[in-house]
């Protein structure tokens, strides 16, 4: 019998969102049912809301959690009930194309979850990324729950199911970071200031945050960044340049996701640079680049989704690595809210003045 419980919707595009009651199904085959403890605001959750990502309204929001399996299917091994887990919006399925190429973490069943809760007249949900865990529970497929050591604490935690994770990734996983590099990081958000630690965490040498907002920006230098640009009052690109000896710097990672921001990356890279493009952008964004330049400075133009982590490898390594004092990962929770909070939280991202909201349950 499918349970009763509120969830966060957003009904329609631009439109506030609301807790209302919804219905989720008990587990199925493959599925666990998932009690969710902490679940923090991510842009993308905006990006849903916003219409940016698709059409497929009413969606249930929320996909940045940890919390506690209630239940689960027939044929599930992996987790049990009591387990504290990490949801992933990227289970690796181990059948499809990529998996069976040995490239797990390109896995292309991004949204193998199930999507069979509802709202109360019936009516089917989308859940965010596969997860929608703006919920007291939610239900997902037994491989989207990483077990991990509950020590950490569920805010934290949860935070590695999405942005944190997509951050460091970034700049360890896709860009490869080393020892002596010169790393910038366009856009210091939850993403950003995730990657600007992968950078230092990987021995980055120089570190360069940019962003449109001071107060981010000096959030930024406590997660590790060398050096800070204001690109609303100084020009990204000769910044950059400056404080690489006038090449640019090795590793561009653009956390924003704007046609204007990913021509900076671009062009603040050294030569056989690479930039990595990590913020999501909307279906109207279009890009011009000289190809000639394409061509002449070498080096890699990459995307990063969810920073191509393989969460049964990168969770409980990071939890650890944070329980030995090596991952401030507490430093990304700025404040901790209702679920009824959400919408104001969305504003307060909006207006700059939160790294993370996370919704405590
Ligand atoms: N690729 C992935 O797997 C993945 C995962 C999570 C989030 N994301 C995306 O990453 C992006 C960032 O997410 P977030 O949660 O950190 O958002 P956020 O709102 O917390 O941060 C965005 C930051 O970018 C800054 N910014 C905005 N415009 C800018 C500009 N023109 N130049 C420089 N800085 C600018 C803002 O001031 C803010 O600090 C979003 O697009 C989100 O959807 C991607
Ligand atoms: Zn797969
Ligand atoms: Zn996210």
């Amino acid at each position: 019998m499918a349970i009763s419980v509120r969830g966060v919707v957003a009904r329609g595009k631009g439109e506030a969102v609301e807790v209302t009651e919804i219905l989720v199904p008990e587990p199925g085959p493959g599925e666990a049912l998932v009690n969710v403890q902490a679940c923090g605001v991510c842009h993308t959750d905006l990006h849903y809301k916003m219409g940016g990502i698709g059409d497929d309204y009413p969606y249930l929001l929320g996909h940045e959690a940890a919390g506690v399996v209630e239940a689960v299917g027939d044929g599930v091994t992996d987790v049990a009930p009591g387990d504290f887990v990490i949801l992933n919006w990227r289970a690796v399925c181990g059948q499809c194309r990529a998996c069976k190429r040995g490239r797990p973490w390109y896995c292309f069943a991004t949204h193998n979850a199930t999507q069979k809760m509802t709202l109360a007249d019936g009516t089917p949900l989308s859940p965010a990324l596969g997860i929608g865990a703006f919920a007291d529970k939610t239900l997902v497929a037994s491989g989207q729950c990483t077990k991990v050591n509950p020590a950490i604490g569920a805010a934290t935690a949860g935070l590695l199911g999405c942005g944190v994770m997509a951050g460091l990734g970034a700049a360890i996983n896709t860009a490869g970071v080393s020892r002596g590099d010169t790393v910038a990081v366009i856009g210091c958000g939850g993403v950003g200031d995730a990657a600007v630690l992968g950078a230092r965490l990987a021995g980055a040498k120089t570190i360069i945050a940019v962003d449109v907002d001071d107060r981010k920006l000096g959030w930024a230098r406590d997660f590790g960044a060398t050096h800070t640009i204001n690109s609303r009052s100084a020009d990204a690109v000769e910044g950059i340049r400056d404080l690489t000896d006038g090449f640019g710097a090795d590793v561009v990672i653009d956390a924003v996701g704007r046609p204007e921001t990913y021509t900076q990356a671009f062009n603040a890279r050294d030569l056989a640079g690479v930039v990595v493009l990590v913020g999501v952008p909307t279906p109207e964004m279009r890009l011009e680049l000289p190809l000639q330049e394409v061509f002449g400075r070498g080096g890699a133009l990459k995307s990063s989704w969810y920073g191509d982590c393989l969460p049964s490898r990168d969770f409980p390594m990071l939890v650890d690595l944070h329980l030995d004092g090596r991952l401030p990962l507490e430093k990304f929770v700025s404040e901790t809210i209702g679920l009824g909070d959400v919408e104001a939280a969305f504003h307060k991202m909006e207006r700059g003045e939160v790294l993370r909201s996370v919704v405590l349950f």
